[in-house]
């Protein structure tokens, strides 16, 4: 067999990025009877799958359930929860109210800026951090305060805020190592 048979042969038997995301996105359907009262439910399962609904996933479940794709996407930008964009894999919430704006939420938002290159609601390109600014969290004795993976920070300095992200990335490297 020559070489690039032997290539064609390989390629063939390897499924492609898209076709795993496809059966990965099937089997995830499949979890759900093909009844629009789990639309939600499917949509919030995409978010925690892939980080955000993707369009190829609202497509899938439009032609399952029988909802217009319109619909789907009106619930997909209704709720906070969801994002049609994606998003990254550590989510650091900001809080922006009002103890936390005069306690130095502003400088925080920079540190993150000058630290990954992101704004506000904006995404790294290696697809690891997002970053949105909320309102109150509920603990402003803490203020400044911001929430990463879920876990709270308070009181957060531009220095904290370096050593959150680099523990995010040494738990991406050990994962990476397993
Ligand atoms: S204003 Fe930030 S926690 Fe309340």
């Amino acid at each position: 067999m020559t070489e690039i048979e032997n290539r064609a042969k390989a390629s063939a038997a390897v499924p492609q990025p898209d076709t795993v995301r496809m059966m990965e996105m099937q089997a995830l359907l499949d979890r759900y009877p093909p009844d629009p009262r789990f639309a939600l439910a499917v949509m919030q399962d995409m978010q925690r799958q892939f980080n955000y609904v993707p369009r190829e996933g609202l497509l899938a479940l439009s032609s399952r359930i029988g909802r217009s794709e319109a619909q789907l996407y009106s619930m997909a930008t209704f709720y906070k929860a969801l994002s049609i964009k994606p998003k990254g894999r550590h989510i650091i919430k900001l809080c922006d109210g009002t103890a936390c704006h005069i306690r130095g939420s502003a400088h925080l938002v920079a540190a993150v800026e000058r630290l990954l290159g992101i704004k506000p609601e904006e995404t790294t390109t290696d697809g690891m951090f997002s970053l949105e600014l909320v309102n109150c969290l509920g603990s402003c004795a803490l203020a400044p305060v911001m929430v990463v993976d879920g876990r709270y920070y308070g009181k957060v300095s531009a220095d904290q805020l370096r050593g959150i992200l680099d523990e995010c990335r040494a738990g991406e490297e050990e994962r990476a190592a397993l």
